[in-house]
């Protein structure tokens, strides 16, 4: 068993080393101008012998922000701090995937100088207080994100994933979990407050995807057409 898990691995037209992934793990060292530092490219160099290491949540664009000194991959400056990460993994012979992220209405208007966070609709996200940069807040209601808006929120993970391939990584994985504006929301009719890019919190979404018979999980279809175009768009 233990033999098995440090035998190499054919991850498509990848070889990891061993069988060991890391958890994508938020460490918030990034500063308050979330460029990845030198902290960050020992901490990554240090867990270099795993197979895979998938890193922290990265954010797309500045309207995705939604954690404190948590690093982002939305300027050049960003993926030119990435860079010494990437290859310092390399170095070592191993293989990293960036975790692009965008908070959604996990979020808050103390991120975004006082505007409310976005999401696919209006609808508080239910769950512990939220630490910002001015201490910690209980969650607000959200604006829900115009339809017209989401060719922004697509390109802004488009241009991530070519930042992310720009500066080294292998792949990327896309964070669609915890209420985050990507959640794809397997329908849980309670609480309501876990479903976010869900129909059964989004009535636009709902008819839209009514009108659309060609996936079958309705529900995921935006998160998996983004994620779709993203990954596309670094293969290409
Ligand atoms: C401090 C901390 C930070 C985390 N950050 C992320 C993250 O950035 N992205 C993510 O998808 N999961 C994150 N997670 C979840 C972990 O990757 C992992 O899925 C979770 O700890 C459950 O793992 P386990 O089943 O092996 O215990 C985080 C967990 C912890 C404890």
């Amino acid at each position: 068993m233990s033999k098995k898990l440090l035998e190499p691995f054919r991850l498509g037209d990848l070889s990891l080393r061993n069988r060991i992934a890391m958890a994508p793990l938020t460490r918030a060292r990034s500063g308050h101008d979330r460029i990845p530092n030198a902290l960050m490219v020992e901490y990554y160099t240090q867990r270099a012998s795993a197979g895979l290491i998938i890193t922290e949540a990265t954010t797309v664009s500045a309207q995705g922000n939604g954690w404190n000194e948590s690093p982002g991959i939305y300027t050049d400056a960003m993926a030119e701090g990435w860079k010494p990460i990437t290859e310092a993994i390399h170095n070592k012979g191993g293989t990293v995937f960036l975790q692009l992220w965008h908070c959604g209405r996990a979020s808050h208007s103390d991120f975004h100088g006082g505007e409310p966070a976005v999401s696919a609709s209006a609808i508080q996200l239910n769950g512990d207080p939220i630490y910002t940069p001015d201490g910690k807040k209980d969650h607000e209601t959200p604006r829900a994100l115009e339809t017209d808006e989401i060719p922004g929120v697509i390109a802004d993970y488009k241009a991530a994933a070519e930042r992310a391939k720009a500066a080294g990584f292998d792949g990327v994985e896309i964070h669609s979990a915890n209420g985050y504006l990507l959640n794809p929301a397997h329908v849980r009719p309670s609480p309501p407050s876990l479903l976010s890019l869900s129909p059964t919190t989004n009535p636009r979404l709902e008819r839209k995807m009514r009108s659309c018979q060609t996936h079958n999980n309705r529900h995921e279809l935006t998160g998996f057409v983004v994620a779709v175009r993203c990954l596309l768009h670094f293969l290409r």
